[in-house]
């Protein structure tokens, strides 16, 4: 037996969520300013790359694998990579092989990630208005998404819906996002907006919308009770009695999560960031390259990186200053 990966506060690091590319078929503009220079395609790992990284951290005992990007359905020929990871679901090594998606690809990919033994996706969907949806992702087609989870759910798939809280945006749409989820049986997250990367005009203070203010918008209009309930991410959930329907929060600004943090993220050069809101990263594709044999460099690497794990992020919006904010875009660590 190897050892578990234990970080410096006691901490398992069970979860490792993979950015396969940095690229997106959309431009939200909370993640991305209009006009991104992506990565030279040179400097991505290979899927044969990727899929020796993400065993190597199974045989650490990450047991949670959710892949993300940019889209990570853009990548091509991604399903290789998927196809690749299911002998380790198969194998009871993994317990969850699973993906963060804007569902732009769903209606075409849904019957085979469900094939690969994908279970449960996370798909990004901010407002249920077209224009608006239009204008938030910049490039992106509501219609083409709600297809997309159609397919989804039609292959079988749980789907969980992710908003992000924008204050002035999708706020009076809460109740809306709400019964669209219930009617369809799926589980809705609201996240805070984190300031990563530098996003042109956007005024990431006037965005935020607290998730203070969300559950007590919720507790003016249904009964809420909180739930023990995990999904292994940092969500906490509660249930509405009255539609019985489990609504999630992840709360980086109002309700730091940190102290129970069970993941890494692993970018699709390789780096692996420790933490969202920090800039300490480990590069992991040099000790892959250069023992394509051997396992112990590449997992002598990933313990010694793991060994670094910071506390936690530095977000503050408290001071009406974006303090901690990241260089770093969200499509850069995969969300
Ligand atoms: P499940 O619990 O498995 O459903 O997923 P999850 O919440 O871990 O994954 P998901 O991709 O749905 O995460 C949603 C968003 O939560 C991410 O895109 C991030 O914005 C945020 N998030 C996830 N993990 C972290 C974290 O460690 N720190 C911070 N600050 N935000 C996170
Ligand atoms: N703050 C919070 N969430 C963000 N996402 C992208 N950028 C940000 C941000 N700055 C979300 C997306 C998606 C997930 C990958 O990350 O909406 O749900
Ligand atoms: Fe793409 Fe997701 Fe970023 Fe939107 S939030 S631009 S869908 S990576």
């Amino acid at each position: 037996m190897t050892a578990p990966l234990i970080d410096p506060f006691a901490r398992a690091i069970t979860y490792l969520r993979v950015s396969v590319t940095d690229r997106c078929d959309f431009r939200c503009v909370y993640c991305m300013s209009e006009n991104m220079t992506f990565l030279p395609k040179k400097e991505l790992l290979t899927l044969e790359e990727l899929d020796r990284m993400c065993s190597t951290f199974v045989g650490l005992g990450v047991r949670k694998l959710r892949i993300t990007g940019g889209e990570p359905l853009v990548r091509r020929d991604i399903m290789t990579f998927f196809n690749g990871m299911t002998r380790h679901l198969e194998s009871g090594a993994l317990d969850e092989l699973t993906l963060t998606t804007n569902g732009s690809q769903l209606e075409r990919f849904a019957d085979q990630l469900y094939a690969a033994g994908v279970r449960r996706v996370n798909v990004s969907l901010d407002t249920l208005d077209e224009t608006k949806f239009a204008d938030i992702t910049r490039w992106g087609r509501l219609k083409q998404v709600l297809r997309g989870i159609d397919a989804a759910q039609k292959a079988g798939l749980r789907i969980k819906i992710n908003a992000v809280a924008l204050k002035g945006f999708n706020e009076e749409e809460l109740p809306t996002i709400t019964q669209w989820c219930a009617e369809r049986d799926m589980d809705l997250t609201w996240i805070e907006v984190m300031p990563m990367g530098d996003i042109g005009n956007e005024d990431r203070l006037g965005q935020y919308w607290s998730l203070k203010d969300v559950r007590a918008e919720y507790e003016n209009h249904y009964a809420v009770s909180d739930l023990a309930e995990r999904s292994g991410g940092p969500a906490r959930y509660v249930r509405l009695e009255e539609t019985r329907q489990k609504i999630g929060f992840i709360t980086p600004l109002s309700h730091n999560f940190c102290e129970s943090c069970n993941r890494v993220r692993l970018t699709c050069t390789g780096e692996l960031y420790m933490c969202l809101g920090q800039e300490d990263m480990a590069d992991l594709r040099q000790p892959l390259r250069d023992h394509p044999n051997t396992e112990a460099p590449l997992q002598d690497a990933i313990r010694a990186a793991i060994s670094h794990k910071p506390k936690g992020h530095d977000f503050d919006y408290s001071r009406q200053t974006l303090d901690g904010q990241m260089p770093r875009h969200m499509s850069h660590t995969g969300g």
